[in-house]
């Protein structure tokens, strides 16, 4: 997203006047890998210039990993409170394409660390979408061996998802069997706990309508799993407060962070690596993502958009979450692990959040099958699939049909 965007729309919302920011939350992360280890995710509206400061440690040192899409707007009051506690910092912007999610951009990462002499006891603080907290946590886990990372999502899909867990990660870019170049995502990566994360939902007034789309498609990834996830009402709540979300009702996203985080702190915390042999643990969360990504970074797809005009691609991450979503969806319905029909409700959520449910270009279902091999789930070079079973639950299914898999990728034709 350029600047110019970001601080056209926040000007717009600012002179409609920011609705009250609601009351906040905290949600404990407990995880069980590292002994003793919890931490807390802070959401609320304005909290990070309220709490940042303390979070390094008055008089600490720190280094700012900014995604260069945000307003300076909200850059200031962090910069500000930085200042007022104290707190020795520099600073570091990166573009946050997927592009820019590797190896060369973690080693500056670390380079601007290290020339500010951050020390074992500084920290990073990673302030942008799921790229930047990728990048700067994975420098967090490496930079001497690892320091304290403070997770500040911007982006509705890096605080429903990305920056709890400890996951980060980096892409790798190999060459293909036709000699051009494939960006492989996530193929490097270290889980990492952050020491803190906070969520402050007044940077989701001047997202992207369409990144505020993106992130709703892992709302709905928890919702279809409500009841494994610990919220038996996840997916009817989402149902009935779409319109009041797409409006950004600050009390609302408040609720709808809290409860997506505090779903995914249920699995964190049970499945820590995602190697528990029990149920899909961990793995669950990947519901949608091998169709997704394999779908992610294809070129020459087209498709409608929420305003009734035609998107050319490539996929963001959360529409191609979303059309993985039902695709798994579907694959389900033909090896009957779920009843014909389940696919409708899915389809109604995903086209009110104005998601795409299908598109124009794909190339044959064997091609996309072939991509999904890349997925980094694949064991044996056999394809396992996350796919959803009757009362909200998933199961990993080793080898799935082939048949079953391609008609539900040909089902997204449109
Ligand atoms: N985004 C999937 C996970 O954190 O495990």
């Amino acid at each position: 997203m350029s600047r110019r965007k970001h601080e056209s729309r926040a000007r717009r919302v600012r002179a409609s006047g920011p609705k009250k920011g609601g009351r906040g939350a905290v949600v404990r992360v407990r995880t069980r890998g590292t002994p003793g280890a919890a931490y807390d995710v802070r959401i609320g509206s304005g909290v990070l210039a309220r709490r940042v400061g303390g979070l390094i440690g008055p008089g600490g040192a720190a280094l700012l990993v900014i995604d260069s899409g945000l307003p300076a707007g909200f850059i200031g009051p962090v910069v500000r409170a930085c200042d007022g506690a104290k707190v020795r910092w520099g600073a570091c912007v990166i573009d946050a394409r997927e592009a820019d999610k590797s190896l060369g951009t973690v080693e500056r990462v670390c380079v601007e660390a290290a020339s500010m002499r951050l020390e074992r006891g500084g920290c990073i603080v990673a302030l942008g979408g799921g790229v930047v907290g990728d990048v700067a946590g994975l420098a967090g886990a490496v930079y001497r061996r690892g320091v304290r990372v403070i997770q500040c999502p911007t982006s509705l899909l890096a605080m429903v998802d990305a920056s709890v867990g400890g996951k980060t990660a980096a892409n790798l870019t190999v060459s293909g069997q036709d000699g051009r170049p494939r960006l492989l995502k996530n193929m490097v990566g270290a889980f990492h706990q952050p020491a803190a994360v906070v969520c402050d939902v007044a940077a989701l007034a001047s997202l992207p309508d369409r990144e505020l789309r993106c992130g709703l498609a892992e709302c709905v990834k928890h919702a279809l799993m409500g009841p494994l996830l610990g919220d038996r009402s996840m997916r009817a709540w989402l149902e009935s407060r779409i319109e009041r979300v797409l409006a950004r009702d600050p009390a609302t996203l408040v609720d709808l962070v809290k409860r997506n985080v505090a779903a995914k702190a249920r699995v964190v915390r049970a499945d820590e690596r995602e190697t528990s042999r029990r149920g899909a643990g961990r793995a669950a969360l990947n519901l949608g993502h091998t169709f997704g990504h394999a779908l992610e970074g294809l070129a020459g797809l087209s498709w409608r958009n929420a305003a009734g005009g035609m998107e050319v691609g490539p996929l963001k991450h959360g529409e191609a979450v979303g059309l993985g979503l039902l695709a798994a969806v579907r694959t389900s319905e033909r090896l009957r692990l779920l009843p014909a029909g389940a696919d409708g409700p899915l389809a109604d959520l995903l086209g009110r959040i104005g998601l795409p449910t299908s598109v124009e270009g794909l190339p044959a279902g064997e091609v996309v099958a072939e991509r999904m091999r890349d997925d980094k789930k694949v064991a044996g070079g056999a394809l396992r699939l996350v796919l959803p079973v009757r009362g909200g639950r998933v199961r990993v299914v080793e080898r799935p049909a082939a048949a079953a898999v391609r008609a539900a990728i040909e089902s997204l034709r449109g």
